[in-house]
């Protein structure tokens, strides 16, 4: 009796899923027995800006919130991919660790095949449907997608596969940062009438039944950054009435609430949810040293960005394509923590996934990201 080698067993899997899209109804997987390779640890992508690999470049967007013209990708790419960065995201540095390939955006034209996992992330999504609603790809719209997606594996390779290959998945989740910021930039009404607790609670909320949800359709293993000091980056000090180059104190004092908080629902999630494991990782703490110190890292400037324009190029106009045109943009991005004015440059953004990926107890907790795909 022959045995087919891993390889093949890969190839034959990866030619099968990719006829899973569009549905069709002549596609017979016999059973679907044996198709996923043995140890199949997929990696599935939630959020915002900070994992967008491009799926904001197929929709229509009125708000800018895309990255997909130069100098976005110029260092590690060469060309934009729709990245908010000059080059690799954090989420591309943690499937390169997990030994996975880049994941691709799920929008991606011609992109069916999803053994590795897929990448649902949207720039300037949040877990409230009102951030930036109709111009971006919601947390809720997020999991609609994925849902549909595990609904045709249970149909094409049978519930038992698809409750292993889902179980065994890794599930990255970042959202937050535009639902507590983006109010400020339009005197939303949302933080005038409630309290900040109550604003921290509802986001929360949502983003939890986000985690239920996937919970639900199979998924165990979790993995999360806190949110950074979201009122002292480049975006926010711009943002500060006053022009004082302060932090926006309001915004992070937000941000910590919701760090608080949302450590204590993943407790209490692994207490009610068998199985449920989760990693969230330190990065407000991470941010601020490196805002701060930057030299300790490596990095010559911390606070302002390499791209953008206005008081520590804070304003949002790196390539010239949005609504402000001009734009500074630095020699070597390497030397900066932020390449524009929200976003962590590649440097950066490796040093954060390193941390994640093989952060010690007192920065990642339960679990790091290395040990959560060995699970
Ligand atoms: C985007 O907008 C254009 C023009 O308004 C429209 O023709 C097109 O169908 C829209 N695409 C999507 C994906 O909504
Ligand atoms: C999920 O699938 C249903 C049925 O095919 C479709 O109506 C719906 O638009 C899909 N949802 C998303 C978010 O793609
Ligand atoms: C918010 O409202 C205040 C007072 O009404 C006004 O001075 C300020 O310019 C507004 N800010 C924005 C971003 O619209
Ligand atoms: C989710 O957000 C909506 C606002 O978009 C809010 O009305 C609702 O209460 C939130 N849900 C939870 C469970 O917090
Ligand atoms: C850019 O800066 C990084 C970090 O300081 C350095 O390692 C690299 O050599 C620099 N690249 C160029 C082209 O100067
Ligand atoms: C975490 O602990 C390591 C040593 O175990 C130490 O080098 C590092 O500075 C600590 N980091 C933080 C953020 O406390």
């Amino acid at each position: 009796m022959e045995t087919p080698t891993t390889t093949k067993l890969y190839a034959l899997c990866s030619l099968l899923l990719a006829f899973l899209f569009p549905i069709s109804n002549s596609v017979q997987l016999d059973g679907g027995k044996l198709c996923l390779p043995e140890k199949q640890t997929s990696l599935f992508i939630f959020g915002d800006s900070i994992f967008d690999a491009g799926n904001n470049n197929y929709i229509n967007v009125t708000n800018g919130f895309q990255a997909n013209f130069e100098p976005y990708g110029e260092t590690f790419f060469k060309y934009p991919t729709g990245r908010f960065s000059d080059g690799r995201l954090i989420s591309d540095f943690i499937a390169e660790y997990a030994k996975l390939p880049l994941i691709t955006p799920y929008l991606h034209p011609g992109y069916h095949s999803y053994i590795d996992g897929a990448n649902f992330a949207s720039a300037g999504a949040g877990a409230l449907v009102e951030t930036l609603q109709g111009s971006v790809i919601d947390l809720t719209t997020q999991l609609s997608v994925f849902k549909n997606l595990t609904s045709l594996f249970r149909k094409k390779l049978g519930d038992a596969e698809t409750k292993t290959f889902l179980g065994r998945a890794v599930y990255l989740i970042d959202i937050g940062s535009n639902d507590y910021s983006i109010p400020f930039t339009t005197n939303s009404s949302m933080l005038q009438s409630i309290s900040q607790q109550e604003f921290v609670d509802m986001v929360i909320g949502n983003l939890t039944i986000v985690i239920k949800e996937i919970y639900k359709e199979g998924g165990r293993k979790f993995g999360f950054l806190s949110l950074p000091p979201l009122g002292c980056v480049p975006f926010t000090r711009a943002l500060k009435p006053g022009n004082t180059g302060a932090c926006f104190e309001e915004i992070t004092a937000l941000a910590k609430l919701h760090n608080a908080a949302f450590l204590k629902v993943l407790q209490t999630l692994e207490r009610q949810l068998n199985g449920f494991r989760y990693s969230i990782a330190d990065v407000y703490t991470a941010f601020s040293e490196r805002i701060n110190n930057p030299s300790k890292y490596g990095f010559k400037e911390g606070k302002t960005a390499c791209c953008g324009s206005g008081p520590y190029r804070g304003i949002l106009s790196c390539g010239g394509k949005r609504s402000v045109k001009e734009y500074e943009l630095c020699e070597n991005a390497s030397e900066y923590v932020f390449f524009d004015s929200a976003h962590l440059s590649e440097r950066a953004n490796q040093q954060v996934a390193k941390l994640m990926w093989s952060g010690t107890s007192n920065i990642t907790t339960s679990y790091n990201l290395k040990a959560l795909f060995e699970l």
